[in-house]
């Protein structure tokens, strides 16, 4: 099911505008990034440390729900340290040679991004291992009995991993990295906070009641708060004198079915399925995914972990059980 959803948390690769608003609202160093503040502590520590020691940071692997800010951040951490970044993704790693001449590129101290680490496979997975481990890369040159491995010098750099689930990465990838973090879910005030920021950047007026009613409705994601204000910003521009109050927010995310909670039509629906047909009833996440039509992995990554957040659904060992105070959402407040 291709519908498109304002609430999700991937990046529209398709939407040209989007990534240039991401990139144009990108901090650019810890004092510019609202929230995740145990890991910008850390983090500052891990970079002032390394720095004294005039060496490369220690690996680090960011897990968590999409949309939290995982590239944001790295791209903080190379600012901080002063180095270059590269950025790429498991997906975009197919064969060995691809890895290869992406790490005999970078620059000693540099920082190789990779989102979605956790889609490289196997074989990728051991090269960049011992790479990650003595700065080292065996490849293979020519093939049958000409074939011959060679051993070549990289750069210290650092790596740092993005991914969902820190279960799929396999575990000697895993234990090369020094540092893991998880991103942490936002709070409604870090929210207002990154919306009146990105208002400003964008030059937007922006009623503080707005930002605040925006806040709690963007599933506590700066990617969903900015979106969200994108389309407000549309709706004040089209349908009034460009200052987004409160009243133009609300009518705006009226239009786009986004509830007092930030659930979009189909997540009410799935709600509503699971209740109509399981009750309070644990249900597998498979029966779910048939239910709406989706990829099980896409529920799992996408959209069940603020549902499990806000204590809409409840994660139980015979699968997804909804709680009463969702019930109560969509029988009563949203029927
Ligand atoms: N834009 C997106 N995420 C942000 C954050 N954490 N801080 C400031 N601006 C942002």
């Amino acid at each position: 099911m291709a519908v498109e959803r304002i609430i999700d948390t991937s990046i529209h690769p398709e939407d040209n505008e989007e990534q240039q608003i991401e990139v144009t609202l990108r901090p650019q160093s810890f004092d510019d990034y609202i929230g995740q503040e145990r890991l910008k502590r850390n983090l500052r520590l891990a970079i002032d440390a390394a720095k004294k020691r005039q060496e490369p940071v220690d690996h680090v692997l960011l897990y968590g729900p999409p949309g939290l800010g995982k590239t944001t951040m790295a791209s903080v951490i190379a600012n901080e340290m002063g180095v270059g970044l590269r950025i790429t993704a498991g997906p975009a790693i197919e064969r060995a040679g691809d890895l290869a001449s992406i790490l005999t590129n970078l620059q000693d101290g540099d920082i190789l991004f990779i989102d979605e680490i956790h889609r490289l496979s196997r074989t990728i997975e051991e090269v960049l291992y011992s790479a990650m481990e003595d700065f080292k890369l065996d490849i293979v040159i020519g093939k049958g009995p000409a074939a011959r491995s060679v051993r070549l010098d990289l750069p210290k750099f650092t790596v740092i991993g993005a991914t969902t689930r820190t279960g799929s990465l396999a575990a000697p990838l895993r234990d090369r990295f020094g540092h893991l973090f998880r991103l942490e879910f936002y709070t409604e005030q870090e929210i207002a906070h990154i919306i009146s920021r990105a208002a400003n950047i964008l030059n937007n007026r922006i009623d503080p009641r707005a930002a605040d009613l925006l806040s709690k409705r963007a599933r506590l994601t700066p990617r969903i708060a900015n979106r969200l204000l994108k389309r407000v910003r549309d709706y004040a521009d089209v349908n009034g004198d460009g200052i987004i109050d409160s009243k133009t927010a609300e009518s705006a995310l009226a239009l786009l079915e986004i509830d007092t909670h930030g659930l979009d039509p189909a997540d009410r629906h799935m709600l509503r399925s699971i209740h109509e047909n399981y009750g309070d009833n644990p249900v597998g996440l498979t029966t779910i995914a048939a239910l709406t039509g989706d990829e099980a992995s896409t529920i799992e990554d996408f959209f069940e972990p603020y549902l499990l957040q806000i204590g809409f659904i409840e994660r139980t060992p015979r699968g997804r059980r909804i709680t009463p105070k969702a019930v109560r959402h969509i029988e009563v407040e949203w029927k």
